[in-house]
């Protein structure tokens, strides 16, 4: 590790993060992050000084996944940068790519707030965005706009909207996601597309992980003449059995792979759940996901082998948490939590890992 890199990397978890966390809520400290990251990508000479400090620039660990290349295999997951405001900067901090989202068909202005309320002791947060993004209209303008960084990955994950009206019939819900699918896939923007069943704080609840539905959005959106990748974005607090026959309901229409998972509904995973607001107010980021994750992932790639590409999601919070990933089937793998709770560095160091893993599983 570089001096320039462990002294930013003090200078942000001793002074910057404490001050950050003490002053800031968990939702302002993200507008801040947004903001300010978008505001950087706009300038080579400023998403250099990134790159000076956070990129990655060892020895080659890029990887194809389903045609694509990705020059580092860690994404940032959805519901950071659901506006895709963050395309031009995240390279530089040693992303191989991102999925913007979860975008909507009509604008949702989320949940109200607090969206998010931080868990420092169990490493987690409690997440109630319910969706708020600006629609996906105004997403394709935008990315349409935005002039792509070379050898970056831009994936992008479609939700249900979020509102009453919007959801009266299940019919009308699998009418959304394909009017989104649809939109995104016309205009040729985004590399892959990533279907979100799982989304735990929207009106109407998660519909589609119920197996038997799940195969009526399948059948349209498979209607959808479209060449790219797809994934799903998988619940992690439903039975072995019941995940199973979302699988098979995924491979049978042809999906190219999964995405395990989204957050914890579970506050007893806590390691401290008294610090968890007393009535469910959304769901789990980090710590609480790992395991869960972990064993879904296992499970998942020996049953399938290697049919379905699976991308693992859920509290990598270390470059060790990451190769357990990894290890447990992932190709690619993706992050939120990691980088809120540790430092702007752990995407570099976690590639850094990667590389000496890799380098020393090929020498053997
Ligand atoms: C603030 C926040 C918003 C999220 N919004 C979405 C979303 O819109 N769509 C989605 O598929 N997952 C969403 N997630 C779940 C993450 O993509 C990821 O699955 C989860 O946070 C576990 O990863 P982590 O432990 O690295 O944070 C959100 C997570 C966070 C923290």
């Amino acid at each position: 590790m570089s001096e320039r890199f462990s002294v930013m990397k003090v200078l942000y978890r001793s002074v910057l993060k404490p001050v950050l966390f003490r002053l800031t809520t968990p939702d302002t400290a993200h507008d801040i992050f947004v903001a300010v990251g978008e505001f950087a990508g706009k300038y080579a000479i400023l998403r250099a000084l990134v790159s000076f400090f956070y990129e990655y620039k060892g020895k080659n660990i890029s990887k194809v996944v389903d045609g694509i290349t990705y020059r580092t295999p860690i994404l940032l997951s959805a519901g950071f940068d659901s506006n895709g405001r963050l395309t031009r900067i995240l390279r530089s901090m040693s992303f191989g790519g991102e999925e913007i989202g979860s975008t909507t068909a009509k604008l949702c202005e989320g949940n109200p707030l607090p969206r998010m309320t931080r868990l420092v002791r169990n490493k987690s947060i409690v997440v109630y965005k319910g969706l708020r993004n600006d629609g996906v209209d105004a997403l394709i303008r935008r990315l349409k706009q935005t002039p792509r960084i070379p050898e970056y990955v831009i994936g992008v994950s479609i939700a249900r909207t979020n509102s009453k009206e919007v959801n009266k019939t299940i019919e009308a819900g699998i009418a959304d996601y394909v009017e989104t699918f649809k939109k995104l896939n016309e205009a040729n923007i985004g590399d892959y597309y990533t279907i979100n069943i799982s989304c735990p704080n929207s009106f109407g609840g998660e519909t589609f992980i119920d197996p038997t539905l799940f195969p009526r959005l399948m059948a349209e959106l498979s209607k959808v003449k479209c060449t790219k990748p797809l994934y799903i974005k998988m619940p992690i607090n439903i039975p072995w059995n019941d995940f199973k026959q979302l699988l098979e309901t995924a491979d049978t229409y042809g999906v190219q792979g999964v995405i395990i998972g989204n957050l914890n509904k579970n506050y007893k995973d806590l390691d401290h759940p008294e610090d968890a607001p007393a009535q469910f107010r959304g769901g789990l980021s980090g710590k609480p996901c790992f395991t869960l994750s972990n064993e879904l992932i296992k499970k998942t790639r020996a049953k399938y082998g290697k049919r379905l590409t699976i991308i693992g999601v859920g509290g990598i919070l270390t470059p060790e948490d990451a190769l357990e990933k990894f290890k447990a089937g992932a190709d690619l793998i993706q992050m939120i939590s990691g980088m809120i709770f540790g430092d702007p560095g752990m995407m570099k160091a976690i590639c850094e890992r990667y590389a000496e893993w890799k380098s020393h599983a090929v020498s053997q």
